[in-house]
């Protein structure tokens, strides 16, 4: 139900992000509907909110549409509006154009645009104030990624009462890329509005500890940030700012039941009859972006072809690949590119009825996709950068038969965690059709050897488990927290 913002409880957990978990959609005869938001933020975080009964503030993900504040059972959606202009400047522009490639080791050239930013400080502000009017007195709010680096500054000015963490789901880049940007030391500063800031891995946390110290002039901890464990600590003014590594998971439990279902099963098999009865299915699953290394694996499987490592007449590759930021030049560019690749592969290599490469570009729904990661024997992960990938995790989650192989990036987050997959580097194609082939030709006791192991990690360390860990650290922030330690 849909409810005027003055008859709502505050909450006493916020979240805050660019997106709410649900899109609302446009209808061509003009009606709307809910579906769910793409990318790997909502699936993390969705389980943990709606376990906590707490709100959810963020954008409806079309223009110009002011969808209220929205009670479900156990969740309170708050909608902030964005116009056509503030789409185009502040979410294609800086957060997808700017800190996007930015932070992803300059994949893409970075554009850095005045009108861009300016947008970017104008629209953080109104996501702070509707935060502001979300939280309860000295609740919990927690802002989400890239998008919303200014928030927690502007939050603490609203609120001084609330406890404010922040969570970055893409990677902190080094320290040589981050001062291309005109803006450094606004986002530094803002950053540290919150109480603990977490980044996937240690490497990000130490580069932004060195920054806060070099940018904002402030003084730092020394010792080496773990992961889930000591936190480092940026002092401004009075405020002990916490800063940490916090590798983000997924509902694995969930996922490994849902996988075992006999529905799920029967698909699978429904999939892989569908597909002709192949020996092997490689499948990828990404959004269709230029930092997952879509591009990547399509050269590979071609030069395996072309080399006659790999028999076409056997091997059947699915690359379900979700629309993204579609009016970004960047995307335009390399979905050209891709779809160019694959009919190349199918031009040489298909036959009438058989193609080589299946390309669905829409989002594929929740069971099917699980049917897929059940029904595939070599799961294709290759980003060139990735804060995490839960697409690794989620393949892993769905093997409860211990069948399949992960070909896995050594340039995601993940691949710090799943250290028995196949692990490759996406700048150099003979290791990636290495690591391809291995994965294809893999023996079946090895295999389940090593799926075995990657379960127990992914089994052992899910979402909640992650969310735990930082709410945890963020509730011992503040005054109770431990003191600066300079040595
Ligand atoms: P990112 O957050 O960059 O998109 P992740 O791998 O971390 O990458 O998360 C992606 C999420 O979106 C996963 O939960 C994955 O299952 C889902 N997803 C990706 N591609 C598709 C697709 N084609 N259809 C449905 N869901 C998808
Ligand atoms: C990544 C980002 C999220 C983003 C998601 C989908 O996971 O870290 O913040 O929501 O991609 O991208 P989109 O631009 O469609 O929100």
């Amino acid at each position: 139900a849909t409810e005027d913002s003055e008859s709502i409880t505050p909450s006493d957990f916020v979240v805050v992000a660019n997106r709410l978990p649900v899109d609302l959609e446009r209808l061509p005869d003009g009606t709307t509907r809910w579906k769910r938001s793409p990318g790997g933020l909502v699936t993390a975080l969705e389980p943990i909110l709606r376990s906590n009964h707490g709100a959810w503030v963020g954008w409806a993900g079309v223009a110009d549409v002011d969808a209220g504040v929205i009670v479900e059972d156990d969740l309170t959606l708050y909608s902030v509006p964005l116009s056509t202009e503030e789409i185009a400047d502040y979410y294609e522009g800086f957060s997808n154009a700017t800190l996007w490639p930015l932070y992803h080791d300059v994949i893409v050239r970075p554009e850095y645009r005045r009108e861009w930013w300016n947008v970017y400080v104008e629209v953080n502000r109104r996501f702070a104030e509707e935060a502001a009017k979300a939280a309860a007195p000295n609740a919990t709010v927690w802002i989400q990624d890239y998008q919303l680096q200014l928030v927690p500054k502007m939050l603490r000015m609203l609120r001084p009462d609330l406890t404010i963490g922040f969570f970055l789901h893409i990677p902190f880049p080094p320290v040589e890329l981050f001062m291309q940007m005109p803006w450094r030391t606004e986002i530094v500063e803002g950053l540290l509005g919150a109480d603990l800031i977490g980044f996937h891995l240690p490497g990000g946390a130490q580069n932004f500890l060195y920054l806060a110290g070099r940018l904002a002039g402030h003084q730092t901890s020394r010792g080496n940030i773990g992961v889930r464990s000591k936190l480092g600590v940026v002092q401004v003014g009075f405020r002990s700012v916490r800063v940490g590594a916090f590798p983000i998971s997924i509902a694995s439990g969930e996922l490994d039941e849902q996988s075992r279902s006999k529905s799920i099963r029967d698909r699978a098999k429904a999939i892989r009859k569908e597909l002709g009865n192949p020996d092997k299915i490689l499948l990828g699953v990404d959004r269709l972006d230029y930092t997952k290394g879509i591009d990547v694996r399509l050269d590979a499987l071609n030069e395996l072809l072309v080399d006659g490592r790999v028999d076409p007449s056997r091997t059947v590759m699915v690359q379900l690949a979700t629309p993204s930021r579609e009016r970004v030049e960047s995307y335009v560019h390399m979905r050209g590119e891709i779809e160019r690749m694959v009919s190349r592969i199918n031009g040489e290599y298909a036959e009438v009825g058989r193609p080589v490469v299946h390309y669905i570009h829409r989002p594929v729904p929740r069971e099917e996709l699980i049917a897929f990661f059940v029904a595939a024997d070599v799961m294709l992960v290759t980003p060139l950068r990735d804060g995490m990938n839960l697409v690794a995790k989620e393949y892993v989650a769905c093997r409860s038969d211990l069948g399949g192989s992960l070909v896995l990036s050594e340039f995601t987050g993940a691949a710090a965690e799943l250290r028995q997959a196949f692990l490759c580097n996406p700048h150099d194609l003979e290791d990636v059709k290495d690591k391809m082939q291995a994965a294809i030709e893999q023996p079946r006791e090895t295999g389940r050897k090593t799926m075995r192991a990657l379960r127990r990690q992914v089994l052992t360390h899910d979402v909640d488990r992650w969310a735990r860990a930082f709410l945890d650290a963020l509730s011992h922030t503040g005054a109770a927290g431990p003191a600066l330690i300079t040595e």
